[in-house]
């Protein structure tokens, strides 16, 4: 928003993130955010503040934009800090104001939060609108400039007026907007969410008959993406989907379909969140089976710890998971990552965590490739053959050169590829 022009006071409950930001230091790793970030401080259009007051007075546009994780022992969405930002707005607002929700919440929140503005001690009007965001983590820059569309959801023409003015230069470039009440603003981010997820299941479903039937679903996802009515993107089969996002979205859509009396509607989410854990068992299976079923004291590699490259987000990662799954089983463990160890260890802190892929892989019976950052792309197979005590790889994401790792020398093991596994 300040990169648009605007100016911009952001407050946040976390004293040290905002400390860092207003260094100019990213407290995440996300591609050409630091740049866009010092650039943006140097303009003087973005203020941090400890102070949800000085944030919230004089403020046109209130933007909430909290997480809404998965709630302890439950499907449902913990929307409590939703509530908490919009219940400071309404004690710091001192003047009419559009409070645009950001946040992924359960359809109706809105609506309900619309219901909670309303302060009777003072003369200053808050309206609700909903504007969901599609950012993907590692694109998070050019997705928020130059995101494939807005969504206003909305109660009255002022509002969207407000909204339209605020990403005019966005919106300048071309990009489409679509203007709807606030409860189908909020279904189009659940619905895109399970859409997405429902693609990397179904491609990991035929992934698990490919394994049976000798098939190989790298050539099958090709072959199919070319259709342009299925698309190839969101087709690759692997370890599956993690992160904060796709997998609790898909079950607190479950659970607020189930509120609502329409449980059976989306029953379907419920196989695809099961498709897409049993891809880690798979993995794991896959491992045991190269080591004819016995973990105990055999030296794993396993490279990447992020749920998905060019993040240091840990949350669910199915790369974190199957580590600790084979240190459970009584592997010694070693993981690199070229941004998330220091998360990771905070997870998952009885890892053996290393700072150079040839650490992790010196020694190891077996290579693991659970997160497909291109910094994995470029090992020369044929060296590492030397580093490693038996030259065996499980590519979990389907990201290398199968071929080349053969002709080095190695034994390929991958998900969903029939024949390669036998
Ligand atoms: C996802 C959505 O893509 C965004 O549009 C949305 O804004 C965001 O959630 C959100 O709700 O905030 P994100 O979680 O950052 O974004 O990452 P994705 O690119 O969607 O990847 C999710 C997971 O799916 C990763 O673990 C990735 O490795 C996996 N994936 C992705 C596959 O296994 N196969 C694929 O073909 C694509």
């Amino acid at each position: 928003m300040a990169q648009v022009g605007h100016e911009v006071r952001v407050f946040d409950i976390d004293a040290a993130k905002l400390a860092m930001l207003a260094r100019g230091i990213p407290p995440f790793y996300e591609p050409g955010f630091q740049e866009l970030l010092q650039s943006t401080l140097a303009s003087g259009r973005l203020l941090f503040t400890e102070s949800p007051k000085e944030a919230i007075e004089g403020a046109q546009l209130h933007f909430v934009c909290v997480g809404t994780p998965q709630q302890q022992g439950a499907d449902a969405a913990d929307l409590s800090y939703v509530e908490a930002a919009f219940q400071a707005v309404v004690e710091h607002a001192d003047r009419p104001g559009l409070v645009v929700g950001k946040s992924t919440v359960p359809v109706g929140t809105a609506e309900r939060l619309s219901n909670s503005l309303s302060r009777p001690d003072k003369v200053c009007e808050l309206e609700v609108a909903w504007n969901p965001e599609f950012l993907r983590e590692g694109s998070a820059i050019a997705d928020t400039l130059k995101p494939d569309r807005l969504v206003f959801g909305v109660t009255s023409e002022s509002a969207e007026g407000l909204l339209v003015e605020v990403y005019n230069e966005i919106l300048e470039g071309g990009i489409p907007y679509i203007t709807t009440d606030l409860a189908t603003s909020e279904m189009v981010k659940v619905a895109a969410n399970s859409f997405l997820a429902t693609k990397i299941s179904f491609i990991n479903a035929m992934a698990e008959i490919c394994e049976v039937a000798g098939a190989d679903v790298v050539t099958l996802s090709r072959a199919l993406g070319y259709d342009e009515r299925i698309g190839a993107r969101f087709l690759h089969a692997g370890l599956g989907f993690g992160g904060g996002c796709l997998p609790k979205d898909i079950r607190a859509f479950s659970a607020r379909a189930g509120e609502l009396g329409a449980a059976d509607a989306v029953s379907f989410l419920r196989e695809i969140d099961k498709i897409n854990l049993r891809r880690r068992e798979r993995l794991v299976s896959l491992v045991g089976s190269a080591f004819s079923g016995d973990f105990l004291g055999r030296h794993i590699a396993v490279l990447g710890a992020a749920f998905k490259p060019n993040s240091d987000d840990v949350r669910d990662s199915p790369a974190l998971n199957v580590a600790a799954a084979m240190h459970l089983k009584g592997a010694s463990v070693r993981v690199h990552d070229p941004q998330a160890i220091s998360n990771a260890k905070k997870m998952f802190p009885t890892l053996t965590y290393c700072e150079s892929i040839e650490d992790a892989c010196r020694d190891a019976d077996l290579v693991v490739l659970a997160t497909e950052w291109s910094d994995y792309r470029v090992i020369d197979p044929k060296e590492f053959s030397e580093i490693v005590r038996r030259p065996v790889l499980v590519d979990g994401r389907n990201a290398l050169d199968h071929s080349l790792w053969t002709q080095a020398g190695w034994k390929v093991y991958a998900l969903g590829r029939g024949k390669l596994n036998r």
